[in-house]
């Protein structure tokens, strides 16, 4: 079965037509060829998959695209402009990205932490990154970065 699907992504109206068993994850990967949000595991465990919707993050592989209609969702991409977002200027900054497969997940649960909590502290930032596995850097230069980049997002 297809189903239409309207929603606003990264600020822009969108129509979609997907099959009924689709995944955020499978609408912006295979549907709309935004490949910013990862398939890692595939069930909810790993936290690549982040996007935010209507602010808050979510993971893309575990809610159904025609969950999406009427409501706003945020990639990575949506992050795009002529400089980069205070977090990915940190990330990249202070060595927070290895193979970047994690980041933009990590990048988006950071931006929810600043939005509602501009001054975290280090436990703050651990806590909002729980669910976001890196594989590569450790955390310790993650958190730096969120924590450096908190002050400059407004
Ligand atoms: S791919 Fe969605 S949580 Fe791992
Ligand atoms: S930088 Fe490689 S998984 Fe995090």
């Amino acid at each position: 079965m297809i189903v239409p699907v309207d929603f606003t992504l990264n600020g822009h109206a969108c129509h979609a037509e997907v099959p009924a068993h689709f995944t955020a994850l499978d609408l912006l990967r295979d549907g709309l060829a935004l490949s910013g949000a990862k398939d890692g595991c595939g069930e909810g465990v790993c936290g690549a998959c982040t996007v935010l919707l209507d602010g808050e993050p979510i993971r893309g592989c575990l809610v159904l695209a025609a969950r999406l209609a009427g409501r706003s969702l945020v990639t990575i991409e949506g992050l795009e402009g002529e400089a980069l977002d205070p977090i990915q200027e940190a990330f990249a900054r202070l060595g927070a990205v290895q193979c970047g497969f994690c980041t933009p997940g990590m990048i988006l649960s950071a931006r929810a932490l600043l939005a509602s909590n501009p001054a975290p502290s280090a436990e703050e930032v651990r806590e909002a990154l729980a669910g976001n596995l890196c594989r590569c850097t450790g955390y310790a230069k993650i958190v730096e970065a969120v924590l450096a980049a908190g002050a400059r997002v407004d």
